[in-house]
């Protein structure tokens, strides 16, 4: 398939993730154009990933790529799309997993995000590369908040390495083929459509399925937890706008809340939410795991104008709304077995929507 280029044109890899579909989502709304790769790997819930992909599918300026960015081919591809913009947020995600599948982050963020520098490298009238980071660079530091100019050399995990590997890649690429690049530090995102293996995720799950959670660290931990359209938004921003002040040709910046949360309140509004108590088995420090984190994000406000603005009370709030409405209904047969109930924007949503005694009585008689 051959591609006009236009000024809109934009690709997003890893549109089907949890970021990417936000991200993507945001753009078609603003009117671009949006190309969207994705292995939909069996990571987490594949439905998830075909359920964002079917919302996204509904704008007819999306296109999808059932795509591996650590295919060669991902490199043909881009060039008959060639895009003004891609944001490259197409990764193997995840601390703990990085513990026992190294293999999976060095195919997926190593050899997938040279393709995609390969592909910068040699593209015409190109404008920029903005990619995803982490918070999990700064390892094992103690001096908060976390600032971009501090040392990112002591990593606890591998996921840390493959990450801070992407940002080195780019600096290369950067000097070597005048490619502007971004690279964003994502500190722990959350919200709607949000990922199954985040705590978040996980505790709100469990505590509405009856069951204990996990809180490791004693629960100790703070994040910098950092609401998903503030993270959306602020990726836009990066990737659609110039610079206030001079930046280099390849740039580092922290996006995060800029409000650490400690776990336990954190925990506290899910039950709030959900109005359950948990029941919490506490254990030690996981291997790999980072005790606290806390972003300076003066830099991107500085240059970008990011100010994130979603109160982690909302934000939970905003992921329950989402979680109840989404699960409830999907695992009822009857919205399973019927196109009709698979789009949870349907009419018949709005109408059973309100009553939970309708959804109990389906559930009872279908099964
Ligand atoms: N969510 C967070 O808190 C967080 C924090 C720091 C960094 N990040 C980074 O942000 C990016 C997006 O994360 P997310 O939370 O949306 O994760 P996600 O797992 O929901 O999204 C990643 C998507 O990339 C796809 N993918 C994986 N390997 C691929 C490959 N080789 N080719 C094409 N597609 C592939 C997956 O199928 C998935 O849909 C990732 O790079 C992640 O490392 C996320």
């Amino acid at each position: 398939m051959s591609h006009n280029q236009t000024i809109d044109s934009v690709v997003v890899t890893g549109a089907a993730g949890f970021i990417g579909y936000h991200v993507s989502l945001k753009l078609l709304d603003m009117g671009y154009e949006i190309y969207g790769f994705d292995s939909l790997n069996n990571y987490y819930d594949i439905k998830l990933k075909n359920d964002r992909l079917a919302n996204l599918k509904k704008n007819k300026n999306f296109v999808f790529y059932h795509q591996d960015i650590s295919d060669k081919h991902t490199i043909e591809l881009l060039n008959e799309i060639q895009p003004k913009v891609i944001i490259n947020l197409a990764a193997q995600a995840g601390v703990r997993h990085s513990l026992t599948n190294p293999d999976d982050y060095v195919k997926a963020n190593i050899i997938g995000f040279l393709n995609i520098l390969e592909y910068c490298k040699s593209a015409k009238s190109f404008s920029k590369l903005v990619y995803a980071s982490t918070s999990s660079v700064y390892g094992g530091n103690t001096k908060m908040p976390f600032e971009e100019k501090d040392r990112v050399d002591q990593p606890l995990q591998f996921y840390a390495v493959t990450k801070r590997t992407n940002e080195l890649m780019a600096e290369a690429y950067s000097k070597l083929y005048d490619i502007k690049s971004i690279g964003l530090r994502f500190f722990t995102v959350y919200g709607p459509w949000g990922r199954p293996d985040m705590a978040l995720f996980k505790f709100t799950k469990n505590i509405s399925d009856g069951k204990k959670i996990e809180v490791f660290n004693n629960g100790e931990h703070i994040r910098d937890f950092t609401f998903i359209d503030d993270i959306a938004n602020g990726i836009i921003l990066c990737s659609m706008k110039n610079s206030i002040n001079k930046e280099s040709r390849s740039e580092i910046y922290n996006i995060g809340g800029g409000n650490p949360i400690r776990l336990m309140d954190f925990i506290k509004e899910i039950e709030i939410n959900l109005d359950k108590r948990a029941e919490i088995e506490f254990l030690p420090l996981q291997k790999g795991d980072v005790v606290k984190t806390k972003s300076d994000i003066s830099k991107i406000n500085s240059n970008y104008g990011y100010v994130p603005s979603v109160d982690y009370k909302d934000g939970v709030k905003l992921f329950i709304d989402w979680y109840k409405s989404y699960y409830q209904w999907s695992s009822c047969k009857i919205c399973i077995s019927s196109s009709v109930f698979k789009d949870i924007s349907s009419p018949f949503f709005a109408i059973l929507r309100p009553s939970t005694v309708s959804l109990f009585l389906i559930n009872s008689l279908i099964t």
